[in-house]
């Protein structure tokens, strides 16, 4: 492969009036580069080839001595980072659970990029302030949450379970007399955390994070589906955090929140929901059945980047009552000067942040109430379409497929895994694989906007085939 030669002069001494020439030009080009990636993008497999990933050496080695122009850093970029992503954005990738961004979503993205706000404080962005906290509110309303729920914007639901725990771990403590923020765990009144043998990792990481350890958990049995079984609950009190799931990774199902919460409630323990993507079902009104009962939790976390498409990357915490996570994530200098208005940085664990509130706020009112219930019946539908036309051919469904979660099952755990291998490969959509209670399967997430249809019939064809060899 040549080796791209790097123009001169150095541009780093240009006028100021070229210079903003020079960087208009520059951003025409990388929107002409984008445009150009996703009007190419369905004609590419899923998964880029071994080539373009061997090449992206040449992006690597020492950082050079001198300056690069910034349109051969672009060109860089787009010529040898662009065909080593994943196509995400192609409507027929059913890895994780994995959205695409929705176009409100990207454009804003593009905008908050060229206004390189720094979210931290209202004085430093209004707009980010102000649209971050809208957001937050109408995600809360999507999902049915009581008024004057708060939260933060964060990173993903990883850093969302991590932030409404840490509102926990305080409330908790506080109750018990204990400062946690000042005084640490050291020492601390012991703190009692349950959670169904099927919670997902990001919870169990958080609480790592939050020094409440890893494994320090009382773990509850689940049914065939991981729903954390009613019956099968310990004894909660005050000094309780149960952790519920709303959207399992594997199966989509959700914990029993309707049989739970009453009497966790009444033994005051705090019901924190991972809800990383089962929590928008709330936005439709035909699957809004299986979130019922998670409104009587004292926190949630969510994603925007799943099921709502919003772009990488976007988490929200919610806290029913937010001055929790405010005591928790507060920070006070003199020279970070609060006024009247809320400052993103008292909720959030970082201090200087992205404005990927004004993204959010982007991609849902785009959608409305109606564009996010689409999304989830829409998706759903597909789910159901791939499992009947698995099902049809003989393979085993290994799920009830409730929203846009499906586990397949080719056989042995070898065939399950060379079938997926060669769907990899093949390219016209991608999946990857799971253990299912013991089980080895293929998942498929349907969390894109993008999917139609057609997708899932040729994504179909492409399954069958791979799995007959
Ligand atoms: C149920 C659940 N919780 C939490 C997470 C973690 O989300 P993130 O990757 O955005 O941190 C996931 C990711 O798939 C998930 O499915």
């Amino acid at each position: 492969m040549a080796a791209f030669r790097l123009p001169h002069p150095p541009h780093l001494s240009l006028p100021a009036a070229s210079l903003i020439e020079s960087r208009t030009a520059l951003l025409k080009r990388a929107a002409r580069d984008a445009m150009d990636y996703l009007e190419g993008v369905d004609a590419r497999p899923v998964a880029p080839s071994p080539e373009a990933v061997a090449a992206l050496s040449v992006l690597r080695g020492p950082l050079p001595p001198g300056p690069t122009s910034p349109e051969a850093v672009l060109h860089l970029l787009h010529e040898y980072g662009s065909p080593a992503t994943v196509a995400k954005t192609n409507g027929r990738f059913f890895g994780f659970v994995t959205g695409d961004c929705l176009p409100a979503a990207l454009a804003a993205a593009w905008l908050v990029s060229a206004w390189d706000q720094n979210a931290a404080h209202h004085v430093q962005s209004p707009v980010a302030a102000q649209l971050e906290e809208t957001a937050i509110d109408w995600v809360r309303d999507l999902f049915g949450l009581p008024e004057g729920t708060g939260g933060a914007v964060t990173t993903g639901a990883t850093m969302a379970n991590f932030s409404a725990l840490a509102a926990a771990r305080h409330a908790l403590l506080a109750r018990a007399g204990w400062d946690v923020e000042a005084d640490g765990l050291f020492g601390a009144p012991p703190i009692t955390v349950v959670v169904g043998e099927e919670v997902h990792q990001s919870v169990i990481k958080a609480l790592g994070l939050l020094g409440m350890g890893r494994k320090h958990v009382v773990r509850v049995p689940v049914d065939g589906q991981g729903r954390m079984r009613a019956d099968a609950l310990p004894h909660l009190d005050g000094q309780t955090i149960l952790c519920l799931q709303a959207g399992n990774v594997n199966t989509g199902a959700f914990d029993p929140a309707a049989a739970i919460c009453p009497a966790a409630r009444a033994a005051g323990a705090w019901i924190h929901v991972d809800g990383a993507f089962g929590l928008w079902a709330a936005a439709s009104p035909e699957y809004r059945k299986w979130t019922k009962g998670f409104d009587l939790a004292d926190s949630w976390a969510t994603d925007g980047h799943k099921w709502p498409n919003i772009g990488y990357d976007c988490g929200i915490a919610l806290v029913r009552d937010p001055k929790y996570l405010r005591a928790a994530m507060s920070i006070e200098a003199p020279y970070l000067v609060h006024g009247e208005a809320r400052d993103p940085s008292n909720y959030n664990p970082e201090l200087s942040r992205r404005a990927r509130g004004v993204e959010l706020w982007a991609g849902l009112r785009s959608l409305g109430r109606s564009g996010m219930a689409e999304i989830v019946e829409r998706t759903s539908s597909h789910a159901r379409r791939l499992a009947a036309g698995l099902k049809a051919a003989g393979y085993q469904v290994l799920n009830e497929v409730v929203i846009n979660q499906v586990l397949v099952s080719f056989g042995t755990p070898e065939q399950t895994l060379a079938t997926i291998a060669r769907l990899q490969a093949e390219g016209t959509c991608w999946c990857g694989s799971t253990v299912w209670q013991g089980q080895t399967a293929m998942r498929i997430s349907v969390s894109s906007w993008a999917t139609t249809k057609d997708d899932v019939d040729r994504s179909l064809v492409a399954m069958l085939k791979a799995a007959q060899g």
